[in-house]
């Protein structure tokens, strides 16, 4: 379903992105997982249109979408989530999740059914007259995620989107994710939060300074020696703090 090939991506003099290759069917969980600033986001940016890589090709549903506009990827059925959530605080929750049903209907009817859909999958039915701004942290990134959900998508890219929820919220949000999943929505999934992607990824792959360093099942992952020095290391010493 997603092909990315030897995707490069500069920032000036700045490699963030180099030769990253990764691939996905319907219905897996991926993990992309590393440091920070090892180019977790800004593979994201590139594969849902936002950057234009300097090389390397991202097919989709059997389709080359590189240099495809943000707004064209999504309507093809590719959505993502964004690490620094900003919704339109004056809007309503059930406005802003309308905001992404309309990638693929103009009928105000039918947004927002779609969005009524994605609120209820999130579990946010009752929030839906509130303003998005009154939200706590928790509520607006399960909001991104309707929001992302009521696009329609076969792949949805979640970024972060478990990053400072308490734990019993990050278990609700895992549920939530794996059921999407069990609808056939294929998920790659960057977060630091090594329980989440322990218990729903099938597949890790692990970035470092733009490259893949490694790429294998979550119990493999554990074990291998260069994510141990280049991130779970680090992990593990945060958890401790
Ligand atoms: N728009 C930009 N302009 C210049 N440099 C950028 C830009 N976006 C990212 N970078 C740089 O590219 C590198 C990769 O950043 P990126 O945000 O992709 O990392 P990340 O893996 O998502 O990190 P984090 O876990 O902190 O979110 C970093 O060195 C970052 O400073
Ligand atoms: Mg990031």
């Amino acid at each position: 379903m997603l092909e990315v090939q030897g995707i490069v991506k500069q920032f000036g003099g700045l490699t963030a992105v180099n030769d990253f290759s990764l691939s996905l069917d319907r219905g897996d969980i991926v993990g992309l997982i590393g440091p920070n600033g090892a180019g977790k986001t800004t593979a994201f940016n590139v594969i849902a249109g936002f950057y234009r890589p300097n090389a390397g090709r991202v097919h989709f549903g059997g389709r080359d979408i590189t240099g495809l506009r943000p707004d064209q990827i999504c309507k093809l059925g590719l959505a993502r989530t964004f690490q620094v959530v900003r919704p339109f605080g004056a809007l309503s929750v059930l406005e802003n999740v309308m905001i992404g049903a309309y990638a693929r209907t103009n009928d105000k009817a039918t947004a927002k059914a779609k969005a009524e859909e994605a609120l209820e999958a999130l579990g946010m039915t009752d929030l839906a007259e509130r303003a998005a701004r009154d939200l706590p942290i928790a509520g607006r990134k399960r909001l991104e995620i309707a929001r992302a959900l009521a696009t329609e998508p076969q792949l949805l890219l979640l970024d972060e989107t478990m990053a400072g929820l308490r734990s019993a919220e990050t278990d609700e949000v895992i549920e939530m994710v794996r059921k999407l999943s069990q609808r056939g929505i294929a998920i790659l999934l960057v977060e630091h939060v090594m329980k989440v992607v322990m218990s729903l990824a099938q597949r890790i792959v692990v970035l470092h300074h733009g490259e893949k360093i490694a790429e294998g099942q979550p119990s493999e992952i554990v074990r291998d020696r260069q994510v141990i020095d280049a991130y779970l290391g680090e992990v593990e010493s945060d958890a401790a703090r």
